[in-house]
């Protein structure tokens, strides 16, 4: 078995931190939200993977580099636009051959992996043709939406609904045989101009080929949005392995699961886990709350931190308490003294800022 991991698009709903950043490399605990899908594509036993890239390729083949760090051997297939899930099977015709592959969509977190679903797949091997997973969502209208017959077997997916047929989202996680390269050049472009795969998808269904779902155990999300994203934060930081490598000096006290990475230094502070607190960072005279984390060489200083994620190279120095923030890259967030005591602001595009 193959894996294709998308990696493309563009991640306009979290901006401004996709200006300079992939979506599916915004961390979540200190970790890019893609690491966690390849590190369970490894756990499978898989091997070749091909990575869809569009413009922020450089960034994406910088960081994963030839898969070798996770165990991969990683093809990069670049697509010159978002033109939707099923282009993406279509240009990867080459990389995928005749073999089963499972699709994973990079910017998807499922905090339990992917291992059982594709073990499933593998046990039935040679009697479905595609496998898709659902997950019960209050808001189904943003996502591919299945609708089951009485005995659990998949009638139809339509992409977006407005009014939703049912309220069982298609996670972005799929696995199919040979059979969906019939499919994705048999479809038409949507209404949104995308060769979309749950068009495809029907398209077995009509052609009489046995489409299996089952439902996601365990949490998962995909982080397309800022609050996802500190939830994802959140679920992420309860896998933290509790290890401290940096300095904690004796006036700071270290609460429940909490890494503090090597070359870290907390001075006079309190942090209480689930928390991380990347390479090279300073915590001084500083809480910093549950569910937080602190990127690489991240400075806090006299301030409070909880429900957050700082990335790295940030400052936040001297500003009470921070909650549910994100703050991007090398960005600062400081109180200044001098008068007159206005706020000054120098936001980035895009960027949201709240005020108590
Ligand atoms: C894509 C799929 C959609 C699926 C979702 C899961 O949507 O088109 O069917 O439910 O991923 O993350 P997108 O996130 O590209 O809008």
């Amino acid at each position: 078995m193959r894996a294709l991991v998308l990696s493309g698009g563009t991640g306009s709903r979290l901006r401004p931190i996709t200006y300079t950043s992939a979506k599916q490399l915004v961390p979540i605990a200190n970790k890019p939200i893609l690491f966690y899908g390849l590190e369970s594509i490894a756990r499978c036993g898989i091997r070749e993977v091909g990575v869809v890239v569009g413009d922020t390729a450089a960034e994406v083949m910088s960081s994963l580099g030839d898969g070798s760090s996770f165990g991969l051997n990683i093809t990069y297939i670049p697509q010159d636009k978002p033109k939707g899930l099923a282009h993406a099977v279509l240009i990867a015709k080459t990389f995928l051959g005749d073999d089963d592959f499972v699709m994973y969509l990079g910017d998807n977190f499922i905090l339990q992996g992917i291992e059982d679903f594709v073990e499933g797949f593998q046990r039935s091997a040679g009697n479905i043709n595609a496998q898709i997973l659902l997950a019960k969502v209050s808001d189904p209208e943003r996502f591919g939406v299945a609708v089951l017959g009485d005995d659990g077997s998949v009638l139809r997916l339509v992409e977006k609904p407005k009014v939703p047929p049912s309220d069982l989202a298609l996670v972005g996680v799929y696995i199919f045989d040979r059979e969906i390269h019939r499919a994705v050049n048999a479809i038409k472009p949507s209404a949104r101009d995308e060769l979309e795969i749950t068009d495809a998808i029907d398209w077995l269904i009509d052609d009489g080929l046995r489409v299996k779902s089952s439902i996601v155990e365990g949490y998962w999300k995909d982080l397309g949005e800022p609050e996802a994203l500190l939830e994802g934060n959140r679920l992420a930081l309860e896998l933290l392995s509790g290890e401290i490598l940096g300095d904690v000096s004796i006036d700071s006290s270290v609460q429940g699961r909490v890494n503090i990475e090597a070359g870290a230094k907390v001075i006079g502070s309190v942090i209480r886990g689930p928390v991380i607190v990347g390479a090279n960072a300073k915590v001084i005279n500083s809480f910093i709350g549950p569910y937080t984390s602190i990127g690489p060489n991240c400075v806090v200083e006299n301030s409070e931190i909880d429900y957050s994620i700082i990335l790295k190279d940030a400052v936040v120095k001297d500003v009470g308490r921070l909650e549910g923030s994100i703050v991007g890259k090398g960005a600062t967030v400081l109180r200044r003294e001098s008068k007159p005591s206005a706020l000054r602001l120098i936001v980035g595009d895009n960027s949201r800022v709240e005020l108590s």
